[in-house]
């Protein structure tokens, strides 16, 4: 059996089913990564898309890395030395890569809602790498299959993120994903960096560190992101850093398997001490080898891959 979705834009809504069937064939590829070729001739033929609006290391590197592994032939578009600069709109500009004869599209874009407006423009099968404020969803993945490589489940784990929930993507879509597969996840950050409406993520919201880290296997460190505050969101880095960043005090409070995960890019010395992030805990760097398997499986299984 396949995906039910035909799209992958959130994992809000999305199913435990689905979400298991992807980490379980990004299982299977992790071990594709390990051999000397590492490379399936899974995608031969279909030509993906990278279309990215905003600046991005890890999700644009393992996205095309994945489709490489696949065989599949990646397209990159930087819209910093496109037609965007032009003037042209978005829907012009899938447009115009459709006539080309594309089979699927990966998106990063700042404004939310992006990549649904793609599904409404194009035939392709749409890929969302972050948009806004709303969803990150392969990130949330891959998170997920990194912890369950670790600790062998995810069901009944307390996993808590910590710091500037309200910008955060990652923390939507690791809420939303979590819950659905059994997981306690708490958010926790300064009252003015927590989201206004957060019942609708369905997990609990705390400004106390002390009650998100009571008990946690798993502590995800989210990066402060400066170039999207507000004035007066806090008082000042030092004093962020003292009450939400983790370092080797807070480190030695926690139980002695507790495993630390951040997304990157880390503003080291801010929300994560650099010997934490470097230290024995960190899983940080298997998280960004996850990806890349994660990635081959969204792209396998929305291109038709387990359907037969
Ligand atoms: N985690 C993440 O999305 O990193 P990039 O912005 O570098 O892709």
């Amino acid at each position: 059996m396949g995906l039910s979705i035909q799209h992958l834009l959130g994992l809000d809504g999305v199913s435990r089913e689905d979400i298991t069937l992807i980490l379980d064939t990004a299982d299977s590829f992790h071990e594709v990564l390990e051999r000397e070729i590492p490379v399936v001739p899974t995608l031969r033929g279909k030509t993906v898309v990278n279309l990215f609006y905003e600046n991005s290391t890890r999700t644009r590197i393992s996205f095309e890395l994945a489709e490489k592994r696949l065989s599949a032939g990646p397209i990159n578009f930087s819209s910093s030395t496109s037609s965007v600069n032009k003037g042209e709109i978005l829907r012009d500009t899938i447009k115009n890569i459709e006539a080309m004869k594309i089979h699927m599209v990966v998106v990063r874009h700042g404004a939310a809602g992006v990549p649904y407006f793609l599904t409404q423009c194009t035939k392709a099968v749409i890929i969302n790498a972050g948009d806004g404020l709303h969803e990150h969803p392969t990130q949330a993945l891959l998170d997920m299959m990194t912890i369950r490589r670790k600790l062998g489940r995810l069901e009944g784990l307390k996993v808590a993120i910590i710091g500037d929930i309200f910008h955060s993507r990652v923390a939507r879509s690791n809420a939303w994903g979590m819950k659905t597969m059994g997981i306690n996840v708490v958010l926790c950050g300064p009252p003015t960096l927590l989201p206004q409406h957060s019942e609708s993520l369905g997990v609990p919201v705390t400004d106390n560190l002390e009650e998100a880290l009571d008990g946690a296997n798993v502590v995800m460190l989210l990066r402060l992101q400066l170039e999207r505050q507000s004035s007066g969101t806090f008082p000042s880095i030092r004093e962020y850093r003292d009450r939400y960043g983790l370092d080797l005090d807070k480190l030695s409070r926690l139980p002695e398997d507790v495993l630390i995960m951040h997304p990157g890019p880390i503003n080291r010395g801010i929300e994560l001490a650099s010997n934490v992030a470097d230290g024995s805990h960190s899983v940080i760097l298997d998280q960004v080898t996850c990806g890349v398997a994660v990635r081959m499986s969204v792209l396998y299984l929305l291109g038709g891959g387990g359907n037969d």
